[in-house]
């Protein structure tokens, strides 16, 4: 799915002519061979924050179960009517069927827990009175749930729990609604750098070899750090570190054997983006991270396109008309002239959106597009769902109008 470019890598001889423009005709990406394809065991739905990746992520997961796989989506921050819609009524941290009436397959969602998940890592890892002592930390409370990138690390680390259970035929992993897409993809090594920082050992091991020498200067420095964080936040690092050094280790080993799990065969990326410059630079630098990590793309989403009812008629022809109409004077020319205009604006809307998907393409031709049209509401239910799967799922080149699903508009003609 993902390597397509070769007819236009693999020429070795000059030709006669100058080579012909890059086409920026995207390949079509057929998510619902990828979902339905046994092989396919993970797929992350990334992207830059709003774009709807935790709708697709659930759409997705409602076609697979209907297609008759076993799914959980692993779901982030859900709007709270999307939520209420899952059966997700509270944070519980495991999975929870939903009912899908006529599905083939499972359903079952959850909302990640950030939290809990630590919590459960730690119970895990350590004697019980350590723990204790780790959970009952200010410190820890306070990193827990608020560290940056504590997130997107705990969202591995429950992908890396799910898949452990051999339970589910698909897990499907939304991401967290970072600042950028890259962060989900960074957090294991920014936790594992985190909690081995050489600022927290500075702190908390002044006694620790290396450091005596500085230590009339490390002395010097901790007490002005305490003036400014307080005596109490020092010793509470300080318990927290040294509480963690035993499981410390374990830390860095999962977070490197979840991030290996993301390379493995079966593992496929979705990037999400809306038609707009700032999401699809985001998508664009998501993409080439992914392909110098080996990582597997299946493609790109464009989510919220807006494709007018037919193309027809171009947005010119709209205005002139509309002129024409209003001209004449007849009755019902205002009308006309008003349906020809919101006509021509959709038209304009359509062609930019168009343009932006089509400069994405000539950066990265070799990137599969499927374009999803914006509903008129939010998607909120299993209905709504069901239609954003649809549009996500259905046949590249079966649509109504006839222009293909990686389109907004018609491709021109040469
Ligand atoms: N195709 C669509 N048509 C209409 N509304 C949509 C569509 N896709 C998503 N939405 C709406 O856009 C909003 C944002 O979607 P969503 O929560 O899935 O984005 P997100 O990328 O997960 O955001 P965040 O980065 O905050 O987690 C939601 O209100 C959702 O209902
Ligand atoms: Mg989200």
């Amino acid at each position: 799915m993902s390597a397509a470019t070769e007819a236009t890598t693999g020429r070795t001889r000059r030709s006669p002519r100058p080579p012909a423009p890059p086409t920026a005709e995207a390949l079509p990406l057929e998510l619902a061979e990828l979902i339905t394809d046994p092989d396919t065991r993970i797929v992350v739905c990334c992207g830059a924050g709003g774009v709807g990746k935790t709708t697709t992520s659930a759409a997705l997961a409602l076609a697979a179960a209907e297609a008759g796989r076993t799914v959980v989506v692993l779901t982030i921050d859900p709007a709270r009517r999307l939520a209420q819609s899952l059966g997700l009524v509270e944070l519980d941290n495991e999975p929870r069927r939903v009912d899908v009436p006529g599905a083939r397959g499972e359903l079952h969602a959850m909302m990640l827990d950030m939290k809990r998940t630590f919590d459960d890592i730690v119970v895990a890892h350590s004697t019980p009175e350590r723990a204790q002592q780790i959970l009952e930390n200010p410190f820890y409370q306070t990193l827990s749930s608020s560290f940056a990138g504590t997130q997107e690390y705990m969202a591995m680390e429950k992908l890396g729990q799910l898949r452990a259970g051999d339970r589910w035929d698909l897990i499907i992993v939304d991401t967290p609604p970072s600042r950028s897409a890259l962060d989900f993809l960074d957090a294991p090594n920014r936790m594992s750098r985190f909690l081995d920082g050489t600022m927290i050992r500075l702190l908390t091991a002044p006694s620790r070899t290396g450091f005596r020498i500085a230590s009339a200067g490390f002395l010097f420095f901790s007490r002005i750090i305490s003036k400014i964080l307080g005596g109490q936040l020092l010793r509470d690092i300080s318990a927290f570190v040294s509480a963690l050094d035993t499981m410390f280790g374990g830390f860095r080993e999962r977070a490197t054997a979840t991030y290996e799990l993301l390379r493995r065969p079966g593992t496929w990326f979705v990037v999400v983006a809306t038609p707009e410059p700032d999401a699809l630079r985001e998508a664009s630098y998501f993409v080439d991270r992914l392909s110098a990590e080996q990582m597997p793309l299946a493609g790109l989403v464009v989510n919220r396109t807006h494709p007018p009812t037919t193309t027809a008629l171009s947005a010119t022809r709209a205005d002139g008309a509309a002129e024409e109409a209003l001209e004449s004077g007849r009755e019902g020319a205002e009308l006309a002239a008003g349906a020809l205009r919101v006509h021509a604006e959709r038209m304009t809307l359509a062609t930019r959106e168009q343009h932006l998907a089509d400069r994405f393409t000539s950066a990265h031709p070799e990137v599969a597009v499927r374009t999803v049209p914006a509903a008129a509401g939010d998607v909120h239910d299993l209905d709504g769902l069901r239609v954003m799967a649809d549009a996500l799922t259905g046949p590249d080149g079966d649509t109504p109008t006839g222009v293909p699903r990686r389109r907004i508009l018609p491709a021109r003609r040469r």
